[in-house]
């Protein structure tokens, strides 16, 4: 696949028709899809678990990004990986111990991913990029879609990218959260790897319409 990476999030789904909608965004162009584990704990919003997941998982071949918005993920991190997830991405803030829990993604069989909210320093993730092969960062405050773009965030994506150029070894940056046409352009210089869009995407129904104007955008 080549990158930029358009990762679709089903949190703006219709969750009515969840297997539909995630065949729909693949044969629309999508890269990977992107799903969004809330636990009324870590954020305010609930949202589905490992069997929903393991539901649409039929629907569809591209890899499952799995977004864990849930405090002490390493409660469930096989469930996960049994479900169908392919990228499994815990948040910096949610362990004590989340340099343990990425050793634990990794054994269980799934690549392992940290995020990191818009108020924790980017310097949280820097002891974990030997070990990951993804970081996520936030450009919302976890917990719903169709919100604001936090402009502040551009830095640490720019310090990131330094630091992974540094170490020379394969770590991909995602970026979640009110990624659409215009705020894609302002990401692209920084070599963003994976966009995830929920609003961007399934607005208005026109999802390989969407999909190939964020595509444009990134491509600048
Ligand atoms: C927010 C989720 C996002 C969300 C993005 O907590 O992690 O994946 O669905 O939605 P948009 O693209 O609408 O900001
Ligand atoms: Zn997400």
């Amino acid at each position: 696949m080549e990158k930029p990476l358009i990762a679709p999030s089903i949190l703006s789904a219709d969750f009515s028709r969840l297997g539909e909608e995630v065949r729909a965004v693949e044969s629309a162009g999508a890269d990977w899809i992107h799903v969004d584990v809330m636990d009324g704990h870590f954020v305010p919003n609930l949202t589905i678990g490992p069997p929903v997941i393991s539901a649409i998982r039929k629907y569809s071949t591209l890899p499952f990004d799995v977004h864990l918005m849930i405090a002490r993920p390493e409660r469930y991190v096989e469930d996960f990986v049994a479900a169908g997830a392919d990228w499994l991405v815990v948040h910096v803030e949610a362990s004590v111990h989340v340099h343990r829990v990425i050793q634990q993604i990794r054994k269980a069989g799934a690549r392992p991913g940290v995020a990191v909210n818009p108020g924790t320093p980017i310097s949280a993730i820097e002891p974990l990029l030997d070990d990951v092969d993804m970081v996520l960062v936030m450009s919302v405050n976890p917990g719903f879609g169709g919100q604001s773009f936090i402009p502040s965030v551009v830095r640490k994506i720019e310090v990131l990218r330094k630091w992974i150029k540094e170490r020379g070894r394969e770590v991909l940056i995602e970026v979640d959260g009110g990624v659409n046409e215009k705020t894609i352009p302002v990401l692209a210089n920084y070599d963003v790897d994976v966009y995830v869009a929920g609003t961007a995407v399934f607005a208005g129904g026109d999802y390989a319409g969407n999909i190939s104007r964020l595509r444009k955008a990134a491509a600048g």
